[in-house]
């Protein structure tokens, strides 16, 4: 059986750590895709080099443009700019529109039978921009958010009560971005309901960290944004489409009727495999619940909405 195949565009901050992971890990082999010349061929070489200390067989390639990423299982948009201290996420919204839409359009004609896994921000229009462009049945569009920020979730929770990080299950719905909806109904430590551990008042403020996470990376970082922990939650992602191993993962997916909404892409509980999003596990939301992923959908959807009148 010949290896799985990865194509990893842009290959900055979270492209090169999605690289570095993904052949680490044996997943494929991995063609790392930018237009900075020499930069994706030096960091593609340096990483291949890596694999003989670290006894892995995957070979790692730079380019600057798509012949070398033909065929590829998975394609993984990183292209576009980050953020800076002050900016939003939407910020980006005007720059990255056309990037992830030319990158989309270029890496769906050579690679037309791979799952899209995009990161670019602001990440539910970024999604749809691929969607648009690529052409691709939208279950083989999706974005990730979703892994990363529960995991941050996760950590502070772990923190907060002095257990694992791994014992920590937790679900965070809706957009990437302020209006993120973390469930902490379905927060559990170990099987254990979340409300035996903390209270609802600091339960909350941790809420609030979680939204505020890539805002507090920044800020700490100055010059870029987080990139460690989104690479690593999008090669969790890469692993379940490449061994088809069907986890649940809150992801940005295209809702076609599932939590009574349709035609906008955001964050909900899907199941990942080999054809990319297999199902989208629906809920039943309280009121509070509800009312909190209505107004995520209706800013992702005013984002969508911008993305239209710039394509
Ligand atoms: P970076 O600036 O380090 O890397 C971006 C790379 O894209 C650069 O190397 C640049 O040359 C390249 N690029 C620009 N136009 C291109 C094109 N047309 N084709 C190929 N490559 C192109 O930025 P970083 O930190 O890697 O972040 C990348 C994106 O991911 C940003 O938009 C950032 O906001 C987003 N992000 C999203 C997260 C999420 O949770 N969804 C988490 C972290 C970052
Ligand atoms: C993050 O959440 C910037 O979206 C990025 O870290």
């Amino acid at each position: 059986m010949s290896r799985k195949k990865i194509t990893v565009v842009g290959a900055g901050n979270v492209g090169a750590s999605v690289a570095a992971y993904a052949s680490a890990q044996e997943l494929g082999d991995v063609v790392l895709v930018d237009v900075i010349e020499g930069m994706p061929q030096g960091k593609g070489l340096d990483m291949f080099e890596t694999t003989p200390v670290l006894g892995v067989d995957t070979r790692v390639l730079g380019t600057n443009d798509y012949e070398p990423s033909a065929n590829s299982d998975v394609v993984v948009i990183t292209a576009g700019i980050a953020r800076k201290p002050g900016m939003s996420r939407d910020d980006l919204l005007s720059t990255n529109v056309k990037i992830v839409g030319t990158v989309a359009q270029q890496a769906a004609k050579a690679s037309p039978n791979a799952v899209m896994i995009v990161i670019s921000n602001p990440l539910d229009a970024m999604v749809y921009t691929a969607w648009k462009k690529s052409g691709f049945d939208p279950r083989r569009v999706v974005g990730m958010a979703g892994v990363l920020d529960t995991a941050r979730f996760r950590c502070f929770i772990a923190d907060e009560i002095g257990v694992s990080v791994e014992d920590i299950q937790a679900l965070v719905l809706g957009g990437h971005g302020d209006s993120m909806v973390p469930l902490t109904r379905y927060c559990s430590v170990g099987g254990v309901p979340i409300t035996r551990f903390i209270g609802e008042t600091r339960l909350e403020e941790i809420v609030q960290r979680t939204r505020q996470g890539g805002a507090e990376i920044v800020g700490l970082l100055k010059t870029g944004s987080a990139y460690y922990a989104p690479a690593a939650s999008a090669v969790q992602m890469i692993k379940s489409v490449l061994l088809d191993k069907k986890r649940l993962l809150p992801c940005a997916a295209y809702l076609q009727g599932e939590f009574d909404r349709n035609g906008v892409f955001v964050g909900v509980p899907t199941i990942l495999g080999s054809a990319g999003v297999e199902k989208i596990v629906d809920l039943e939301l309280t009121e509070d619940e509800r009312n909190a992923f209505d107004a995520s959908v209706e800013a992702v959807r005013a984002l969508m909405k911008e993305v239209d009148a710039l394509l």
